[in-house]
């Protein structure tokens, strides 16, 4: 993964999200700095399908106080325009080749170890699955950062949805594949479709989510619509986008960038601001649309609901 130039724009939680979104939440956000503002530069809308999306009459879905942040949102067309998404390309600035990804119709497959395999319209899924907003950090392992007000539904509910055997180990999830559609795929430097992987033990921890909506809207495209993981605990390349099938396994799933750099990145990716990426630190990150370098933490800041997760794993570097 490179890294590339920070985009300039950001401004306060207020302008980042629809006023009734912001004004829900303002009666719980803690601390004046999630409120303060930053550098206020105006960011035009971003190209998005929201508005004729099947499932925009569910957003926004109501915040959820146990997932708020100390620091300010990063703005939506700032976000929308700073994107890792290789299927349609290499550069940050995908938003535009983006929108030949059609996410309607669109299904999901579960299958491997479960009760019994079945495949899922995402309007169905959507309605099926308990809506909520969480803010999140988002820590990129090329050592950049935003803060996203997600929507959609812990990972947990769509584990109890699929019914997996009590033999599986391993929940895998696999982007499309369509190299017509998606331009990045025709390369063959790529071990296509992107495949990540989680432990069920990680699936099932309250901060795994289940992204359909961010900004109070359904997906951008950029972002990995209809349906991406979001793991704040995680480098970001473990949060998967555009998800089509979701496989339940006692083999531990080979993901897409171990597939090209198994020394640089891990199944576990863990974040961890002491164990330097072998090509650079990650002690710090450049917080995107300001000019900002905060100190990394530990698992992101989550080590409180995550820690515990990794306490016997011995012999491995969870950090990579
Ligand atoms: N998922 C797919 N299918 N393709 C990708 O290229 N990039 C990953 C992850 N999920 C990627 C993906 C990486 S490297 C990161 S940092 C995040 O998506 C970026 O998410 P964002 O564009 O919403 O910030």
């Amino acid at each position: 993964m490179l890294i590339r130039n920070r985009d300039t724009s950001f401004i306060a939680e207020r302008e980042a999200t629809p006023e009734h979104v912001f004004l829900n939440r303002r009666a719980f956000v803690a601390g004046g700095a999630a409120l303060a503002g930053g550098l206020m530069v105006a960011g035009g809308r971003p190209a998005f399908a929201a508005d004729t999306d099947p499932s925009a009459s569910l957003y926004p879905a109501k915040s959820n106080p146990a997932y708020t942040i100390d620091r300010p949102v990063t703005l939506e067309s700032a976000n929308t325009n700073y994107n890792n998404f290789y299927e349609f390309g290499e550069s940050k600035h995908i938003s535009e080749s983006a929108q030949a990804l059609k996410i309607r119709p669109w299904s999901v497959q579960i299958g491997g170890m479960v009760d019994k395999p079945k495949e899922v319209a995402i309007d169905d899924l959507i309605k099926a699955m308990p809506l909520e907003e969480r803010l999140y950090r988002h820590r990129c392992v090329e050592a950049w950062s935003m803060t996203v007000p997600w929507t959609g539904f812990p990972v947990k509910a769509l584990v109890d949805f699929a019914k997996p055997l009590g033999s599986a180990k391993y929940m895998q999830v696999e982007t499309f594949l369509d190299p017509k559609m998606a331009p990045g795929q025709k390369s063959f430097v790529y071990p296509w479709p992107y495949v990540e992987g989680l432990t069920m033990a990680e699936a099932n921890n309250d901060l795994a989510f289940m992204v359909t909506g961010a900004y109070g809207k359904p997906l951008p495209k950029a972002m990995g619509a209809p349906l991406r993981l979001a793991l704040p605990w995680k480098y970001g390349f473990k949060s998967a986008k555009s998800i089509t099938k979701i496989t339940f396994t006692d083999k531990r799933p080979t993901t897409f960038w171990q597939g090209l750099a198994d020394n640089e990145y891990g199944f576990w990716a863990n974040v961890n601001p002491d164990v330097p990426h072998p090509r650079w630190s990650q002690a710090t990150e450049e917080v995107i649309g300001t000019s900002e370098r905060r100190p990394t933490l530990i698992y992101n800041g989550y080590a409180d609901k995550v820690a515990s997760l990794y306490t016997d794993i011995k012999g491995e570097n969870i950090f990579m």
